[in-house]
């Protein structure tokens, strides 16, 4: 015996500004509840649960930081409209005693203009399949637009009384494709060199704490690889993690790998949910998705803690505190991260199955989560996100909270 009392992960924890009552997150698990783009009692409902089920906060998947910011046109954007309704939602997170965390972030590459009614932008002109159309090039004006937007949002969830704000650096939304060097081709300052494509994710950041540091917790999730041709790799990213720590921007980091636009069972790993998936395309796409489904979107093998041995790289060599995330569905795996010098952990899938295993975990009735990494859930994106095997039928929204 070291002599050394281990840090429970069920003791509160600082993270920036705030304390959480413990370790836990729930990680952005996109709700697909608000067809208005405002919050919706379903929204509440969604996360009333998951704070009683014991997390130490909750993140709400997510506040675009403009119209065409949003993966699709289903999805909550930054307007004084959406606040009465952010509201309603934090009040019922704090209720159960959980923080509130929103994550922001423009989708870029991955907007579906069509859906959206409003074309948005990438570092590069590419195609969107999803919408059968082109992403054009960022303008300067759009650059400096987008700065602003992450400020607003920012301030946009302050009012809404969130506690903290996660910035979406991952899965190659528009600040993480700007970073991939076969995304972005900029010649301007924008692109070529690291620090010319970590330019804006770090001028955000910055728009970000200059609008609420101090008072909210700023976190960034950032990808360790993007697991695509001519994507981020993790000798890259981890510089751009440097950077970030060196501006002083971030209370925590937050570690994640693939690309929505190229490859998202990198995020996932399990089975590749394509049956599902289909499902939801337009007709004309179904057919393309039969050809191609199985490299789009494959069976990967899943193993607990998968992302742990590249995290590992960023928790030795920063400062920063780090949170840890993908494939965490265990007592023992949160224990030894906490161990091990992780500040926290995010879980999404094991609470989707079981939203209250972290009090079954406390009470000592079960240690290990019970999702099977089917991924059927994420296609359920566009019906209500749900666990699948438990709530079959999609989710009715109510229309907005008055
Ligand atoms: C249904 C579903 C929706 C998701 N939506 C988002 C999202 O909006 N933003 C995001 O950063 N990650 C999203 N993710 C990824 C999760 O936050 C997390 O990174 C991933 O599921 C790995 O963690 P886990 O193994 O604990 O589930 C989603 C995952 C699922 C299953
Ligand atoms: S559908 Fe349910 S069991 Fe399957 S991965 Fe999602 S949460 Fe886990």
């Amino acid at each position: 015996m070291s002599g050394v009392t281990p840090i429970s992960p069920f003791a509160s924890a600082k993270l920036g500004p705030i304390t959480l009552r413990n370790r836990v997150i729930k990680s952005a698990t996109f709700e697909g509840v608000v067809p208005d783009s405002l919050v919706t009692q379903e929204l509440i409902d969604y996360h009333r649960k998951v704070a009683a089920g014991g997390t130490g906060m909750n993140t709400v998947a997510y506040l675009a930081v403009s119209p065409d910011g949003r993966p699709n046109g289903e999805c909550l954007y930054q307007r004084d409209e959406v606040i009465p309704g952010l509201r309603k939602l934090t009040d019922a997170i704090h209720a159960e005693g959980a923080k509130a965390s929103v994550q922001i972030g423009h989708a870029g590459l991955v907007a579906n203009s069509k859906s959206n009614g409003v074309t948005g932008f990438g570092p590069s002109r590419r195609f969107n399949p999803l919408s059968f159309s082109f992403t054009p090039a960022a303008k300067e004006s759009d650059i400096e637009r987008v700065i602003e937007d992450f400020a607003k949002t920012a301030l946009c969830a302050e009012q809404g009384g969130f506690d903290a704000v996660e910035v979406h650096l991952g899965h190659n939304y528009l600040l993480s494709s700007f970073l991939a060097p076969g995304l972005n081709d900029r010649q301007d300052k924008w692109g070529g060199s690291l620090e010319n494509r970590a330019r804006l994710s770090r001028e955000c950041l910055r728009s970000v704490r200059e609008a609420v540091g101090g008072r909210l917790a700023i976190v960034a999730k950032l990808n360790m690889v993007d697991a695509i041709p001519g994507g981020l790799k993790i000798d890259e990213s981890l510089e751009v993690a440097k950077m970030i720590e060196a501006d002083g921007t971030l209370d925590a980091l937050v570690l994640t790998g693939g690309s929505s636009y190229g490859n998202p069972m990198f995020l996932f790993k399990g089975d590749g949910p394509r049956k599902d998936f289909a499902a939801h395309l337009p007709p004309f796409l179904r057919l393309g998705f039969k050809l191609v489904g199985k490299k789009f979107m494959p069976d990967l093998p899943f193993e607990e803690a998968y992302f742990e041995s590249m995290a590992r790289r960023y928790l030795d060599e920063l400062d920063l505190p780090v949170i840890l995330l993908g494939g965490i569905n265990r007592l023992d795996t949160i224990e030894k991260a906490i161990a091990d010098g992780y500040a926290f952990v995010q879980m999404g899938r094991a609470l989707l199955r079981e939203p209250d295993l972290l009090l079954k975990m406390q009470e000592g009735s079960q240690p290990d989560g019970i999702c099977i990494h089917c991924n059927r859930c994420m296609p359920s994106i566009y019906t209500g996100t749900r666990c699948v095997l438990i709530d079959p039928d999609p989710i009715q929204t109510s229309g907005p909270v008055a």
